[in-house]
């Protein structure tokens, strides 16, 4: 046969991924970009180049209604086979190629800028030279990224997850680069790496690149902390004049309208709001009864009376033990404060364990230090200065009475090494089985903002109308699993849990308002069942 000839179906194998690349109008062209060329009419390799592939498939069987393979069931799911499509960087229908491609590279910007800020403050040779190679090793992650290198392991600097994000990049994504890894774990690869960038130095192991940035939100968000400040500083208590069913509903009420203020804190976090002016903040921040009320419309999976209905059981057995997985600090971390402090005073919860993240994470995410700065400058803070002092004394009457309740035991504050992996939750059971025992004594766990609610569904690309307990696989029907409750605004892509009608409600905002899924104006409150009575066995 002559070596140059190509019948047909030789010419059709090589439509697959690895020796052809997609094209953005679902074309495909070969290793060296150019269009494939089917022979079929049989005609030798002079035959000069057709713009496209016409076959005629008339002698083959004809179509069958093939079932796909979504989802997958819990067992046969890993980072290479998610429950449901994965969103990567490359899909450029989905928030992660706009994320991937700009908004990394530029919170990564704004991050070197901040070190060099630092860098220009020092004065002190040894801690210069730290931190210019600090400053070289985000140059060297920003050529990464942009780049789009291939993911390689994470420098052993002592940190209790190297393990854990070794194994996962060894396991599932050897050779596998920024742009089609699943996004959820290319996006946590780069913030592990910029925290590699400082955790090897040795003067900046605990260096925040994004701590400015997270003070002065909230120092922002004027408004809306005396709004709350004004409410709650006074410690809770009802009317002596109201009946008991009065009062049973008022409680009831006020849950409600502090559920909302604890979710929708998170619609304004400081990865999305690099270009956003204070007035835009503002509105989003609007904290009072009626614009509350207004806004549970746009709440579309909507468990809030379910959620009450659980935590009122759990006074009856003298006050549960809640947990918050925490998102961002700041504005939103205050919101969470506020409803904890609720939660403590009336007495529906007896101890509340707050988790935050080991070091920076996500650019706006609760450390350690995020927590104490927050207490402390409402205690002790001159942050702003227009107030007046009733307003001032508000706000440092609602930080002592929280500092006690850290002092006496009733909050803590935790941070398990987990939070910081690429992992989803639907493998935190096998992963960190310590956390999830930890967890599984939980009455509630509540998971804040958009990041936790991509890391409990598996950030694939499910049904918008698939029921919360199947989309977070094991986190709901593990023996032991907790009661969790996802308080999330829509962020990026994935939504579930919006009922029978789900699907529809999703099509039709996506035709009457593109963005929707990352606008933030919409949210979800959704609430598992829970397997909390089980035993929990690891294998
Ligand atoms: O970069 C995208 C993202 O991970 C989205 O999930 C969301 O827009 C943001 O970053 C983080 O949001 P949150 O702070 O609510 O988890
Ligand atoms: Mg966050």
């Amino acid at each position: 046969m002559n070596a140059d000839y190509f019948p047909p179906i030789i010419v059709n194998t090589a439509y697959n991924h690895t020796s052809m690349a997609e094209t953005t109008n679902g074309t495909h062209n070969n290793i060296n970009g150019d269009s494939a060329v089917a022979h079929a009419n049989g005609s030798p390799a002079t035959y000069s180049t057709p713009s496209r592939v016409t076959l005629h498939l008339g002698h083959m069987p004809s179509k069958k209604d093939i079932k796909a393979p979504w989802p997958r069931t819990p067992s046969r799911v890993d980072p290479n086979n998610p429950p449901w499509p994965a969103y990567r960087g490359y899909h450029e229908y989905s928030f992660a190629h706009a994320t991937m491609g700009v908004r990394l590279p530029t919170i990564l910007g704004k991050a070197i800028d901040d070190a060099s800020r630092t860098l220009n403050e020092q004065y002190a040779e040894d801690k210069i030279v730290d931190l210019v190679e600090c400053l070289e090793r985000m140059d060297a992650l920003m050529a990464d990224l942009s780049g789009n290198a291939k993911l390689r392991p994470i420098v052993d600097d002592g940190e209790g997850d190297v393990a854990l994000w070794n194994k996962e990049i060894a396991k599932y994504f050897q050779g596998k680069d920024f742009m089609n890894a699943p996004w959820l774990f290319a996006e946590a690869y780069k913030y592990r790496r910029l925290h590699e960038c400082f955790s090897v130095s040795k003067y900046w192991k605990d260096y925040d690149v994004f701590y400015r940035q997270k003070c002065d939100t909230f120092s922002r968000s004027t408004d809306a902390v005396f709004e709350l400040s004004m409410r709650f500083a006074e410690p809770f208590k009802l009317s002596e004049n109201m009946s008991s069913k009065e009062k049973a509903e008022s409680e009831r009420l006020m849950f409600l309208e502090l559920t909302q203020v604890c979710l929708w804190g998170n619609s304004t976090d400081l990865s999305l709001l690099i270009n956003m002016t204070e007035e835009q903040i503002k509105s989003l921040q609007s904290t009072g009864g009626d614009h509350l009320a207004a806004t549970e419309k746009n709440i579309l999976g909507n468990h809030l009376n379910k959620l009450w209905e659980t935590v009122k059981v759990l006074r009856e057995k003298t006050g549960g033990r809640i947990d918050f997985v925490l998102d961002n600090a700041g504005f939103e971390l205050y919101c969470d404060f506020v409803y904890a402090d609720f939660l403590i005073q009336t007495g529906l919860a007896k101890q509340i364990r707050f988790h935050g993240k080991r070091y920076p994470w996500f650019v706006s995410d609760v450390t350690r230090k995020d927590w104490d700065w927050l207490l402390n400058t409402m205690v002790y803070g001159h942050l702003f200065p227009k107030a007046s002092e009733v307003e001032r004394e508000s706000l440092r009457r609602l930080g002592a009475r929280w500092k006690q309740y850290e002092k006496d035991g009733r909050w803590q504050y935790e941070q398990h090494p987990f939070w910081c992996t690429g992992y989803t939750f639907w493998d935190l059971h096998s992963e960190a089985p310590d956390l999830f025992l930890h967890l599984s004594r939980s009455d509630l766990v509540f998971f804040k903002g958009d990041l936790n609610h991509r890391k409990l569904t598996y950030d694939c690309a499910a049904p918008a109308s698939i029921p919360f307990d199947i989309s977070i696989g094991p986190m709901a029907s593990a023996a032991g699993a907790p009661k969790i409750c996802s308080l999330r605004t829509v962020k990026s892509d994935v939504v579930v849990g919006l009922g029978d009608n789900g699907d529809a409600i999703a099509e039709e905002l996506d035709k009457e308002e593109p963005g929707w899924k990352i606008s933030g104006k919409y949210a979800v409150v959704l609430l598992s069942e829970g397997r909390p009575g089980e035993k929990v066995r690891f294998a």
